[in-house]
């Protein structure tokens, strides 16, 4: 369905010039066939839908974010939550311009599966993808940026990518970018993106995304790499076999006790074997990538 090859390389150079960029995966007939409008709708059709990995988002109505008013939910016997779409207040949600967001959308739809985790063995990061439905009256969300890297396929329509140099490098997931200002200066450039084109969004790039023709769909694969913050919990996790650091902290904090408190840390890092710590951060972060899921009957 999609070049990998060629899709590989230009995710790696991509990386490597660090800038939103427009790669090609495949031609528009198989774009199309990533994940169909019958696919979309059999899904929406299905009774199963669940709140809020099923959301609408309007940039221009933050509420919408929240509103669960267009599923009707029920218990089911085994305990489930399972939900119907409600035909008229979700069509009337998406006339007024909110878009439609499938959450981890590689558990519903095959293809898109094949591809979040052909990104995770291709780039050693968890992937997550995202599916998008909108139409030519709805934004999403507004300028905002990612804590992670994007690579956003277009499946079907075309949308519009604009975007401003970042404000606040490599920001982590739980750095949010609506609680930060939008940058006053010119958007630094911008793409549009066609079936079978997809868009390589660094983290930290702020963006807005239109959607230029009556609808577009498409999929984005979020990658979370190891980091350097990563190195840190292994440390603290040799920290902890210090009965110093599992001690409470004193009522009142005297100066000799801070001063004991950064000897003690630096002595107990300094016993660290950091080599050993990064290559752990970076093994146990690919514990749950794609290539290490169970493959029963085979044991080893
Ligand atoms: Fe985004």
């Amino acid at each position: 369905m999609l070049n990998y090859k060629t899709f590989e390389e230009d995710i790696k150079k991509a990386r490597e010039l660090g800038k939103p960029c427009k790669i090609m995966v495949a031609s528009e007939e198989e774009a199309a066939t990533i994940v169909t409008w019958q696919e979309i709708n059999d899904f929406l059709n299905s009774g199963q839908v669940d709140f809020p990995r099923v959301r609408l988002a309007n940039s221009s109505n933050a509420e919408m974010l929240g509103y669960r008013g267009f599923l009707e939910t029920r218990l089911t016997k085994s305990g489930y939550n399972l939900g119907r779409v409600r035909k008229k207040a979700f069509l009337d949600k998406i006339i007024r311009g909110s878009s439609i967001i499938i959450d981890r959308c590689m558990d519903y739809f095959p293809n898109t599966r094949t591809i979040n985790d052909f990104a995770e063995s291709a780039l050693l990061g968890k992937a997550s993808s995202n599916l998008y439905c909108s139409w030519s009256n709805s934004s999403s969300f507004g300028w905002h940026f990612d804590g992670h890297d994007v690579i956003a396929i277009q499946i079907q329509g075309s949308k519009k990518w604009s975007f401003k140099e970042p404000t606040f490098e490599y920001p982590t997931n739980s750095d949010k970018s609506f609680l930060m200002e939008v940058p006053q200066q010119e958007t630094c450039f911008e793409l549009r993106i066609e079936p079978g084109e997809a868009v390589y969004v660094p983290k930290g790039y702020w963006h807005v995304v239109e959607t230029l023709t009556e609808n577009s769909v498409h999929l984005t694969v979020g990658i979370n790499k190891a980091r350097n913050l990563d190195v840190l919990s292994i440390i603290e996790q040799e920290l902890r076999r210090h009965a110093f650091f599992r001690m409470d902290l004193p009522d009142k904090i005297s100066p000799e006790y801070v001063i004991n408190f950064k000897e003690q840390l630096m002595a107990s890092i300094n016993e660290i074997d950091l080599d050993q710590a990064i290559s752990r951060a970076k093994f146990e972060s690919c514990l749950d990538l794609a290539d290490a899921k169970i493959n029963l009957p085979n044991l080893y």
